[in-house]
């Protein structure tokens, strides 16, 4: 059973996909063990509570300086066990130190279809803003594994989204949740639960299983 550490800052919706796909047998063979916040009043706190998993708040202003800070992450990481780490909608940096301990173990979404609006001033709401700015066609959303720089890391999944002539970023952010990233996020970790995914060479190749897991 895949250990998973699930890492959020704000609304949790992508954290309440991940709790909905193992209640409805999407994703199988994984167990949250923990979810952590760096901001103490992120809804998806509250949603880890309803549905009995463990969370911690550990936020920067906590420590005395961002070392501490991040030495407390890695421990709370290391003490839950986890198996892989899930960036889901987790606003904070993580540090080459606990990338490197996680290599091939953390995956993040982005709401792009990376390499478009990426990196490190694209985030949130802000990467609708720049892909309407643009007048792109076509967005969506992208599952990779965290590498030591910003939204670099191999692609797991892809989906696009249509963007529409009067989309404001709100909607277009809503749409790109419900139809890309609350799919993708979820199978991506189904593959991994399964060993049906590995990352080779930079890039992440569908492997055959044991138990025929597709
Ligand atoms: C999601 O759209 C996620 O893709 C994005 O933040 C939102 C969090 O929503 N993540 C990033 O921009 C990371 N670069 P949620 O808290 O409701 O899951």
């Amino acid at each position: 059973m895949l250990k998973l550490a699930v890492l959020v800052s704000g609304g949790g919706t992508n954290l309440q996909a991940i709790i909905d796909a193992i209640a409805d047998g999407r994703i199988t063979n994984a167990k949250i063990e923990i979810v952590i916040s760096n901001n103490p009043h992120a809804y998806a706190l509250k949603r880890a509570e309803k549905a009995g998993i463990s969370f911690r708040c550990i936020c920067p202003r906590d420590y005395a300086d961002r070392e501490d800070f991040h030495e407390a992450l890695l421990l709370a990481l290391e003490q839950s066990g986890a198996d892989l780490v899930v960036l889901a909608g987790c606003m904070v940096v993580i540090p080459e130190q606990i990338v490197r301990r996680y290599e091939n173990r953390m995956i993040n979404i982005h709401p792009s279809l990376i390499p478009s609006f990426c990196g490190k001033d694209y985030y949130g709401l802000r990467v609708h803003e720049e892909a309407l700015a643009r007048g792109v066609k076509v967005t969506g959303a992208t599952v990779h594994f965290v590498d030591a720089g910003t939204d670099t890391g191999p692609i797991i999944l892809q989906k696009a989204v249509k963007v529409e002539e009067d989309d404001t970023p709100e909607v277009l952010q809503r749409r790109v949740m419900e139809e890309a990233e609350w799919v993708i996020m979820p199978r991506a970790i189904d593959l991994i639960a399964h060993g049906a995914i590995q990352a080779v060479d930079g890039k992440v190749i569908r492997v055959k299983t044991e138990d025929g897991h597709r």
